[in-house]
């Protein structure tokens, strides 16, 4: 197989974007860093030098060799790659002021080289500040736009192009026949198919395990689910065991499915472990979030340790499988945006250690997490599973939030909230609404650190009526049919969110109350993680997914979470809070609009169950607020 196209990433954010194109061309990509030295580079077909947010002048820009220039390989620099290459062979970059940033036409001069095929005018999607103002010697310009002279410029007999624009995104329309021209002109093979991957991953896997065996924890989740499946594939099932441990904190009837999915693929050698009783028990009368996370990730170890103690399977004998993808492995992002790298769990001590050991086995490690679930599909998992939502590693144990009521301490309930603070949110809602501050908190994320503070709750004007459209007795929506048409008006309520979170540092998240159609006089009740509760969001989180499926909305949010807050006006019945997001990287989320239709079904569904008797929905974006409230 051809080492194929190796991206070197100047930190630009689609860095990860360019490989995962290049892969879907059926050739294989991979991402270096910046300064990757030319020995590493030789078998490559061909090199992109990415995009990233520093100036070519700048002290502090990204560090690079050279010399990788005059390798004789085919070279394409995209956004900052283009200046650098700019720079380096002779040409003129001119430092800019000011951002030039979205949607432009590119006038194609020359429909050559990479941009072969192309239309003369072009939508693509620009970003940059500093511009090509002289091309190399050797080069021609090959597109401009009206603000860039130099968009696209290329030097055919070396095969080396500079694009100022970023083919990788999809709002440049040719961008994909812009990356094949490109894998064309580098003679790649197009070997990079999912069959090619199961029969080279398994080789590898044997060839790395030598007679040993491999043991691995299958959470349920996609990733451990298809590893699982990767290794038995490969070394079959007498020397591979799964272990999964419910931990209660599962959602309805997931560890069943799991155990059942596996089964009736022929495996039986997956345990199953129901450890529910000893995770209830260590988080018993915790109200904090983050001592619930800890002792959680305590006692998951404590429990395996225990299981592997009772398998008693010799760790010479047997190796730790994982089902790491490429992301997880890779230390991304450049040194612009070293702030948000985090240490993945699969990537902690002990585990760095058994991996210098050659002891972990990690058959996905090359994957997307697009290409793992094709990868899925294509080792027999029905396609709804694979496409699942993403589900937290501590399961709904994040979305059951826990108080001590509003008697455990002076600060909590109503009594917590500062009476400056209710009045600046009562008059953060403009006219037209009511805004009040829930008596709990939840977690945000706001520049570089997490906030825990209130959420605001909006209802229509002085009435304090939930948002949706009142219902008839019949079920349908009452009042005239442009009233049900014009459903919620999302645009000002996105504003008013907006306002709030902007204006109140002690809020960052913002609700709007789906039903009962009249406000409820609610409290603090104490809850904790029990069985009861946890059973209660199971219900309700299931109701939920159902009708998103019903009504056809799955494949469009990304994620949503369905929480339970501890919020009664009867001292008995709890709150739901409904939180559709959609996201590309998780890193930044917007809420969804989901359509109201679904809304008032689900709401109705879900005040039906015993035990709920509110429906919030959020509408924050991330940042201020994160994807889980906890
Ligand atoms: P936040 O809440 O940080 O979530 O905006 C971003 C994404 O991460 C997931 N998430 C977790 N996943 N363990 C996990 O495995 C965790 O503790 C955890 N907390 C959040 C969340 O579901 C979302 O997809």
């Amino acid at each position: 197989m051809s080492r194929g196209i190796v991206v070197l990433d100047f930190g630009g954010q689609y860095a990860h974007l360019i490989v995962n194109r290049i892969r879907r061309l059926r050739v294989f990509g991979e991402i270096l860093p910046s300064d990757t030295e030319p020995e590493r580079l030789k078998d490559a077909d061909g090199i992109v030098l990415s995009g990233g947010p520093s100036s070519v002048y700048a002290p502090g820009r990204p560090p690079f060799d050279a010399a990788v220039l005059d390798m004789g390989l085919p070279l394409l620099g995209l956004c900052y790659g283009h200046q650098l290459l700019c720079l380096h062979l002779g040409g003129e970059v001119e430092r800019g002021d000011v951002m030039e940033y979205g949607a432009a036409v590119l006038e194609v001069e020359a429909p050559e080289g990479v941009l072969k095929g192309l239309s003369e005018k072009e939508p693509i999607w620009m970003s940059h500040r500093d511009t090509v103002a002289a091309v190399p010697p050797g080069f021609r310009i090959l597109g401009a736009t009206a603000d860039c002279p130099v968009a696209a410029m290329g030097d055919d007999e070396r095969k080396i192009y500079g694009l100022q624009f970023h083919p990788e995104v999809a709002h440049t329309a040719s961008g994909m026949q812009i990356l094949e021209n490109f894998v064309d002109l580098c003679g790649c093979d197009r070997t990079w198919t999912m069959e090619s991957y199961i029969e080279n991953s398994g080789e590898a896997v044997r060839r790395q395990i030598g007679k040993r065996k491999v043991f691995l924890l299958v959470s349920g989740g996609v990733d451990s689910t298809v590893c699982f499946l990767m290794l038995n594939r490969a070394l079959g099932t007498d020397r591979v065991r799964g272990l999964h441990i419910d931990n209660g904190f599962m959602r309805k009837n997931e560890t069943a499915l799991v155990e059942r999915l596996l089964g009736e693929s022929g495996f039986d050698n997956l345990k199953v472990v129901d450890a529910s009783a000893e995770f209830l028990q260590a988080v018993e009368g915790v109200a904090d979030p983050e001592e619930k996370r800890q002792h959680i990730g305590e006692e998951f170890i404590r429990v395996r340790d225990r299981v592997l103690q009772e398998l008693a399977l010799d760790p010479e004998e047997w190796l730790l499988g994982q089902g790491t993808l490429y992301t997880d492995t890779i230390e991304s992002g450049g040194t612009a945006h070293a702030d948000v790298i985090k240490t993945h769990h699969n990537r902690v001590g002990v585990i760095e250690q058994l991996l210098a050991e050659g002891k972990v086995v990690e058959p996905l490690n090359q994957l997307y997490k697009d290409e793992v679930r094709e990868l899925g599909e294509k080792l027999g998992l029905p396609h709804h599973l694979v496409w699942r939502h993403p589900f937290p590693g501590p399961g709904l144990a994040v979305r059951v939030l826990c108080t001590h009521g509003e008697s455990g301490d002076e600060t909590a309930g109503d009594a917590g909230i500062a009476a400056e603070l209710k009045e600046s949110a009562a008059s953060a809602g403009g006219p037209g609404y009511d805004v009040d501050v829930l008596p709990l908190r939840s977690v945000g994320v706001q520049g570089d650190g997490r906030t825990y503070a209130h959420p605001a709750v909006v209802t229509l004007g002085s009435e304090r009526q939930a948002l949706l459209p009142p219902r008839s007795a019949n079920g349908k929506s009452a009042g005239k049919q442009s009233e049900k048409e014009e459903g919620i008006d999302w645009e000002s309520l996105e504003g008013v969110s907006t306002a709030i979170t902007n204006s109140i540092p002690q809020i960052n998240r913002v609700v709007i109350q789906l039903g009962p159609s009249h406000k409820l006089d609610q409290k603090l009740k104490a809850g904790y993680l029990t069985r009861d509760r946890l059973d209660l969001l199971r219900d309700a989180d299931s109701l939920v997914m159902e009708a998103l499926e019903v009504h056809g909305l799955m494949d469009r949010v990304t994620q949503m979470p369905t929480v339970l807050l501890p919020l009664s006006s009867d001292g008995i019945r709890e709150s739901i809070v409904l939180r559709p997001i959609t996201t590309d990287d998780f890193m930044t989320a917007r809420f969804d609009r989901l359509p109201v239709d679904f809304l008032e079904d689900v709401t109705m569904r879900l005040l039906a169950l015993q035990g709920i008797e509110a429906v919030y929905y959020d509408i924050t974006h991330k940042p201020p607020g994160t994807v889980e409230w906890e």
